[in-house]
């Protein structure tokens, strides 16, 4: 589904499903099969495959995989069929706590397949085609929705900043190719700003400790020979204050009702300092992204991942860098309150910033941002 193969990370065919091993990323491009749920839920949790949109899709197409090769032998009738689906959702949903998409996702296929399962003449072979096209459709979808992200977020930072060309942005974490189903959310921005011809520059960081942006993100711009640079991400507040940032665009993995959006940890520093600087910060995701049910940041669940991604080399895959004996917390995301973001950019427009400075979140609420 992405413009180029190598930047594929699901590699999806009725019946096999294959994602590009992102731990390997940038020295080695190997794909592995991923045949159904339990596949799919290793892949999730280890982080071959990441990324709010992606891991969504991930779930979604194992399970249609694993349907259509159970299909034959299935023995159950059309509710058997719809409560096994159920049970699957449910375990692909305990993956990863924070990203709603997969939530979502999970949701959405469940009560499908469920009214499905009512129809007349339903049987199993009817409610588990009814998942596998639902499936395979927000596959399509995805990456329909990034390119419209990055169509409006494109103009709307052009119209926050006030230039029209020579753009330098700052962008933190992956959320490209690699983290959707293709072309990225942020870094789809990016892409659109680029192809427009209007970025100078586009600075991503490292985004310790998983180093997202210098094995990935890093890895898409070198690829799309769009003109970039790596910085720490302790130089990120320097970067902006010496005036070498327009705007920082980020991407998201729950925004709640009011706006507050839960996205990489270190994203909520950037967005500080862009508040004290003066930069405008954007935060783009589909609106898959936004969690209704949940009026603020405060309700959303944290994911903290192992001491090791800190405490070792390569995400924790390599020798050991700190002493030995040390505590460590290591949250993997952290929560931007609405009020220093300047925009949401989505599939279906932007939420801006009201005459308050209060973000004008009734748009998500109309689904009509
Ligand atoms: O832990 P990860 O790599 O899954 O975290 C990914 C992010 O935080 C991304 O910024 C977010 O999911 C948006 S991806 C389009």
């Amino acid at each position: 589904m992405a413009d180029d193969k190598s930047l594929e990370a699901i590699r999806y065919e009725r019946g096999s499903l294959q994602l590009l091993d992102q731990k390997k990323l940038p020295h080695e491009s190997v794909y592995v099969d991923v045949p159904d749920s339990d596949a799919a839920w290793l892949a999730i949790k280890d982080m071959v495959v990441r990324g709010a949109p992606a891991i969504a899709v991930t779930a979604a197409l194992a399970l249609a995989v694993e349907l259509v090769n159970l299909q034959t032998s299935y023995q159950g009738d059309a509710k058997d069929a719809a409560t096994f689906i159920e049970k699957r959702l449910k375990f692909l949903v305990s993956s990863r706590p924070t990203a709603v998409n997969l939530a979502d996702a999970s949701d959405k296929l469940q009560q499908l397949t469920s009214r499905a399962s009512t129809l007349e003449g339903a049987n199993a072979k009817t409610v588990f085609s009814c998942f596998v096209e639902a499936a395979e459709q927000m596959l399509v979808d995805d990456v329909v929705a990034n390119k419209a992200i990055g169509d409006y977020g494109a103009k709307a930072i052009l119209k926050a900043v006030g230039v029209q060309k020579n753009l330098c942005v700052l962008t933190h974490c992956n959320t490209g190719s690699l983290a959707t189903a293709g072309y990225g959310t942020a870094l789809g921005v990016v892409r659109s700003l680029f192809r427009q011809g209007k970025i100078e520059t586009a600075y991503c960081t490292e985004t310790r400790p998983y180093n997202q942006g210098s094995r990935l993100t890093a890895f898409e711009l070198v690829h799309d020979e769009i003109p970039a640079v790596l910085i720490a991400d302790s130089a990120a507040a320097s970067l902006m204050a010496s005036g070498r940032v327009h705007a920082v665009v980020v991407g998201a993995d729950r925004i709640a009702a009011n706006g507050d959006t839960a996205n990489k940890i270190g994203t909520f520093s950037l967005a500080l300092a862009a508040h004290q600087l003066g930069v405008p910060f954007f935060v783009a995701a589909p609106l898959t992204t936004v969690d209704l049910h949940i009026s603020s940041g405060e309700e959303i669940v944290i994911e903290e991942r192992s001491k090791t991604e800190l405490t070792h080399a390569f995400g924790g895959a390599g020798h050991e860098i700190a002493a030995p004996g040390i505590g460590v917390w290591n949250p993997a995301f952290d929560v931007t309150p609405a009020r220093y973001i300047t925009g949401i950019i989505t599939d279906t427009g932007v939420v801006w910033k009201d005459e308050n400075s209060r973000l004008d979140v009734g748009g998500f609420a109309s689904g009509n941002a």
